[in-house]
């Protein structure tokens, strides 16, 4: 199953693509995760993504696909994945669909995960305080511009699947366990 999580800072995509994937033994892929890794590691392309990320701005679409490349032709990514903050912008989205059709493959759903900004900002505030280290981009300066990132350049993708008849809308407010209820139903996933 080839899943595609969407949604703002603080969804929750993170949260649920990790359930999810414990559920259906696949891989969770997190672009941001694979970017501070890398950063974190000092490779070049790592460093490059950071001097964006710091600041609430998306890393370069190309540099971006090339990892998300790399890492679905790993033999692991064979019976599916789980997609978690990819694609973010239109040319990601065209990259994606063209990188599975490689491979003989589509997208089965993408979920969008709906909160409130409210609750958005709550949230990243909340972890910024009770993360060790705290994310570098979980700061009231830059969380407002995360958000406005996302409506600016990820919201024409909901669009982009919207038309082609994948986009399924999640409410992703209330306790994460009732959320991931949502997301099994809208997957069809029937398991315990
Ligand atoms: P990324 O790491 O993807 O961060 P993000 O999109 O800002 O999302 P978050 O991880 O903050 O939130 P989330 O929606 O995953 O929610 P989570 O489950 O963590 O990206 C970081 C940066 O990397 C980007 O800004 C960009 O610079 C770069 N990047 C990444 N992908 C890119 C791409 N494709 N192209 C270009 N650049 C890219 O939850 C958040 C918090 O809320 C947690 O503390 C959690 O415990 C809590 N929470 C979750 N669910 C609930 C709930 N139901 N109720 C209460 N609390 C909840």
């Amino acid at each position: 199953m080839l899943v595609v999580f969407i949604g703002p800072p603080g969804s929750g995509k993170g949260t649920q693509a990790e359930r999810l994937a414990a559920k259906l033994q696949l891989p969770h892929l997190s672009t941001g995760a694979m970017l501070r890794e890398a950063a974190d590691a000092g490779s070049e392309p790592g460093r490059r993504a950071m001097q964006f990320m710091e600041h609430g701005h998306l890393a370069p679409d190309e540099l971006v696909i090339a990892v998300i490349g790399e890492r679905i032709a790993q033999p692991d990514c064979a019976r599916g994945c789980l997609f978690d903050g990819f694609p973010r912008t239109i040319e990601q989205a065209r990259a994606l669909d063209q990188l599975l059709l490689e491979g003989g493959r589509t997208l089965d759903h993408v979920l969008e995960l709906d909160v409130a900004e409210a609750e958005l900002v709550q949230r990243l505030l909340r972890r910024a305080k009770t993360s060790d280290p705290p994310r570098t981009d979980d700061t009231p300066e830059v969380i407002p511009e995360r958000i406005e990132v996302y409506r600016r350049q990820t919201t024409p993708v909901l669009e982009y699947y919207r038309e082609r008849g994948l986009l399924r809308t999640v409410d992703g407010q209330g306790a994460p366990e009732e959320v991931f209820v949502r997301v099994c139903d809208t997957v069809g996933y029937r398991g315990t």
